[in-house]
């Protein structure tokens, strides 16, 4: 727990940079990141660039891969998950573009895509740190409440709920959201080496006590997570208001 945002997203990103420069990755044996989007995860972005551009991280040899992202928004549009991580990261970065990895929404076989996504996952060793965020209804990655805790990636149809949430980055028009989005599964993200989680504000101060000191359920997935060896939830005191 920090005091702020700040606070947050400055430990995340050290916290970041710490395991990546442990790993001491090469080519053959590259850093494997999972990439969350959203608002949360922005300060630590921003925080990650300015290592990188002290020189006191790199991602030359670091894979990542996106949780999510729409189904049928074309990939320029500013709101997609791939304008967002190139807008906001990867293009501020020293990463290399092959290294990228983000689920295509606009694929002729969204369920082959799915596939092909988790069969790359694997080629790559698997993810050594998944980061990710929280939807206010405790939802991880678009794992909305329901969702099967040994799920895989696959399309998913986004609930009332998260699509007038996310409205707010569509004018807050909710007929301009997408309804159904690609997702990493509550069991690809337990398949993680580790994960960490950010969590900020007083709005998800019910997410976060549902999560930690609610029993593990499909209908908040973020709980999933006190099953996993190794994961950690950075967060602000708003966010612990409930706890
Ligand atoms: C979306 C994303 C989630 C994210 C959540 C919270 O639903 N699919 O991965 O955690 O939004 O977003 P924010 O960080 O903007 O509150």
């Amino acid at each position: 727990i920090e005091p702020d945002y700040e606070k947050v997203s400055e430990w995340a990103a050290m916290y970041v940079a710490s395991r990546i420069n442990a790993a001491q990755p090469t080519a053959e044996k590259p850093f494997v990141l999972g990439c969350p989007t959203g608002s949360s995860p922005l300060g630590m972005y921003k925080k990650l660039i300015e290592l990188n551009k002290a020189g006191k991280v790199s991602f030359k040899n670091v894979i990542t891969f996106n949780m999510d992202e729409y189904v049928g928004l074309p990939e320029e549009h500013p709101e997609s998950y791939h304008s967002f991580m190139w807008n906001n990261f990867f293009s501020h970065i020293d990463i290399k573009k092959e290294n990228v990895n983000i689920l295509n929404g606009n694929a002729d076989d969204l369920e082959q895509e799915c596939a092909r996504y988790e069969e790359r996952i694997k080629q790559a060793g698997g993810i050594d740190l998944f980061m990710g965020g929280v939807g206010p209804d405790g939802h991880i990655a678009f794992n909305e409440p329901g969702s099967s805790l040994v799920s895989r990636t696959r399309q998913k149809t986004l609930t009332q709920d998260t699509v007038i949430a996310n409205s707010r980055f569509f004018d807050n028009d909710v007929n301009k959201v997408p309804k159904t989005a690609l997702t990493v599964g509550v069991g690809t993200v337990m398949d993680a080496k580790s994960v960490m989680i950010i969590v900020n504000g007083y709005k998800k101060a019910p997410a976060l006590k549902a999560a930690v000191e609610g029993g593990v359920s499909q209908m908040c997935t973020l709980s999933a997570l006190q099953m996993h060896p190794k994961a950690i939830i950075i967060c602000d005191e708003d966010a612990t208001m409930d706890l």
